[in-house]
């Protein structure tokens, strides 16, 4: 074991929290909204961050962390195309980012986490290549009104996560199962719908002395054979891995498409074996106590593989020589001291990744609080604050979590004393 030695991050690094507005803000009117969660829930009030977001602000500020990553919700600024946005849901959203800029957290801001507004919805959603012009037109009166306020835009949170959830496994809205052609053709719109919003972001949101930066988040999942000499295991860990990872970096990213993103957000968790065309993980169903005789370490979703965070980075970065945001890791447990090593360890590997070269310029944890993991309802606690569902007041509880994340947040850095 090497002697305990300070892992120090570069200056000016953003330490932030992730949420997005259908897992915690509640009383949205969207696709979610009449949705039942596996465990019986609704979104309908969740953590109730749209009425207690200036405490979620103090909350944020007691981490120590100096960024904030979360979305703006359509459905509630446009009741029609091309209509105007509604002044006191604008005004809301305003008052949430100056209460932010005023504490010193820098907002980043999600333009598309999946959701729509409903109107885009009965027509087809992002099947339909009118949303293309639809949301780009959203995306300009958004941007013009929040301009010299926000410089950091993610145009579409895991459009590979959304197209394969909501049109090949169903299990969200529309819940269509093994619509290959669909799900091609949404990443094709969202990924032109994001190259024609980026040129207006960087247009529209300028303002002298501040560069907008502007890209996606995509998320990454590694998909390996259990069996490594398995053929067919071989062979369906590389569809996967074809489809969602790189058909859609290649749609987003792609040649000249490259120009239309400033940065690339990346969501790492881990990764996904397959033994027998099953998938090994305890979102697909396996308990984790039997992951646990196979030798994996998971949290409540998928296997955890810190080494594939460096060689994540290390790929994009040599592929596209773009900075790069982690937009989203986490651990979903109720077992703290696994969170913490689970932490530890991908910020080791992010910090090696760093100091090999790697342009890497901020971490934001999922999530600020417990919340609604979509299908998943309420099982899944990935939230550095506790939130007491059974408590119409919703009170929030910093678990052990969140104080380990405040020490690092605030020395940029860590004191390292496990093997990397
Ligand atoms: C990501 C999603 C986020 C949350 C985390 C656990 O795929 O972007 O909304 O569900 O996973």
């Amino acid at each position: 074991m090497s002697a305990p030695h300070w892992l120090r991050f570069p200056a000016g690094f953003l330490w932030g929290t992730a949420t997005a507005p259908t897992q915690v803000e509640g009383h949205i009117e969207n696709e979610w909204t009449g949705f039942t969660a596996q465990d019986g829930s609704n979104c309908r009030v969740a953590c109730d961050h749209y009425h207690r977001y200036p405490e979620d602000i103090q909350w944020m500020q007691q981490l120590g962390t100096n960024a904030y990553r979360f979305g703006i919700e359509w459905s509630r600024l446009q009741s029609a195309p091309f209509a105007p946005l509604n002044p006191l849901e604008l005004a809301r959203y305003v008052d949430q980012i100056e209460r932010l800029l005023a504490a010193g957290i820098t907002p980043m801001v999600v333009l598309h986490h999946f959701s729509n507004p409903p109107w885009i919805n009965a027509t087809g959603g992002w099947t339909n290549p009118a949303t293309i012009a639809a949301y780009v037109d959203y995306v300009h009166r958004l941007v013009t009104a929040l301009r010299g306020k926000v410089f950091l835009w993610n145009t579409f949170n895991e459009p590979d996560t959304y197209a394969c959830v909501a049109y090949l496994l169903g299990g969200f809205p529309p819940h269509h199962k093994w619509q290959l052609g669909k799900f091609r053709r949404v990443i094709n719109h969202m990924a032109r719908a994001h190259a024609q919003a980026s040129r207006v972001i960087r247009r529209e949101g300028q303002v002298a002395g501040h560069k907008v930066e502007v890209g996606i988040a995509k998320n990454w999942t590694f998909f390996h054979a259990y069996k490594p000499y398995s053929p067919w295991d071989r062979l369906t860990a590389y569809a996967c891995h074809y489809t969602f990872n790189k058909f859609v970096l290649d749609a987003f990213l792609g040649r000249w498409r490259r120009r239309a993103s400033t940065f690339i957000g990346l969501n790492y968790y881990g990764r996904v074996r397959f033994h027998h065309f099953a998938a090994m993980i305890p979102a697909s169903g396996t308990p984790v106590r039997r992951l646990r005789d196979f030798g994996f370490v998971c949290d409540d979703m998928v296997e955890r593989y810190p080494e594939g965070m460096g060689k994540i980075l290390t790929y994009l970065h040599r592929k596209f020589r773009l900075p790069i945001y982690i937009t989203e890791h986490g651990a979903a447990s109720h077992d703290e001291n696994f969170r913490e090593l689970d932490l530890r360890k991908n910020l080791t590997a992010l910090h090696g990744a760093i100091s090999a070269g790697v342009d890497v310029r901020g971490f934001f944890y999922w999530s600020l609080l417990d919340n609604f993991e979509w299908q998943f309802g309420y099982t899944k606690k990935f939230g550095l604050l506790a939130v007491d569902f059974s408590d119409a007041k919703l009170p929030r509880t910093p678990k052990p979590l969140a104080k380990v994340y405040a020490g690092i947040c605030r020395k940029n850095g860590f004191l390292q004393t496990e093997p990397g």
